[in-house]
């Protein structure tokens, strides 16, 4: 049974589309999730925290387990913006009642809003059976990271008119299957606009022009955390792995010269 606060929180992001843009972020931990909870309708436990949190070169070894975790860490944290979850790879796949599973457990270990689910023709059964377990459910199309090793690096999708039309047949297939939004990741804008024109449900645009209805950034990158890897629909809006290079190396200095602590840092 989905609560009424919930409920209320999809209502009014389905209010948004043609009205006002959406806006989203991901968030891995208590700290951040708690100031972008102030600020965006969506935070989303991405499982880009593969690399942003742990260091994997890429999500395809999440697991549920670190999903469940910091999906909790946000939950203590977020009072306002839908919380998403994403359904991590290798844990789906399988069939349609695997995923259902697998939701369900992130849902009731986390107390999150809704998942996220990386989308392609073979996950349309898997929402549609998740919808009808009263399980919200956000599609993704376009580029899907989990697929990353299978179609050889971050590449923009939806170029040809063939995999454009796939993209799209997608996206409107995971709406009637009952997906409240979709995020469509680096696809030309042309692709995007069709995408967001097609459906009544909100998309969420990553790589995917401003025709979007919202758009959603990894975290770590609107801060500028990430120094390796930067596609270009990244913003760095302040760049605080210098700032945080400049705080320890400070810091270190002072304790090496014993300037730190000084007389006010120590008790009486
Ligand atoms: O895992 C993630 O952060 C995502 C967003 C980039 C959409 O899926």
């Amino acid at each position: 049974m989905q609560d009424k606060n919930q409920l209320n929180k999809i209502k009014d992001l389905a209010a948004k589309k043609n009205r006002q843009k959406i806006t989203c972020l991901t968030a891995y931990t208590f700290g951040m999730a708690k100031i972008i909870d102030q600020f965006c309708d969506i935070i989303l436990v991405g499982d880009s925290l593969g690399m942003c949190i742990y260091g994997m070169k890429d999500t395809v070894d999440v697991s549920v387990e670190m999903m469940i975790n910091h999906g909790q860490a946000v939950m203590r944290a977020a009072k306002k913006s839908l919380v998403v979850v994403d359904i991590p790879s290798n844990s789906f796949e399988k069939s349609a009642n695997q995923a259902l599973k697998t939701a369900q457990r992130i849902i009731s270990e986390t107390g999150c809003d809704a998942v996220k689910i990386e989308t392609t023709l073979d996950q349309i059964a898997a929402i549609k059976m998740m919808v009808q377990h009263d399980i919200p459910v956000m599609a993704h199309v376009g580029l899907l990271p989990q697929q990353v090793r299978k179609i050889g690096g971050y590449k923009y999708q939806g170029r040809d008119a063939d995999s454009a039309k796939k993209i799209l047949e997608t996206a409107i297939l995971a709406q009637e299957a009952g997906a409240f939004a979709c995020v469509v990741e680096a696809v030309p804008q042309k692709l995007a606009s069709q995408i967001t024109k097609n459906l009544t449900i909100p998309t969420i645009g990553i790589g995917a022009s401003a025709d979007c209805d919202g758009q959603i950034l990894v975290i770590d990158d609107v801060l500028g955390l990430n120094q390796e890897f930067k596609p270009k629909f990244v913003k760095n809006y302040a760049n605080l792995a210098n700032q945080i290079t400049l705080a320890i190396q400070q810091y270190v200095d002072e304790v090496k010269s014993q300037k730190f602590p000084a007389k006010e840092n120590v008790a009486d």
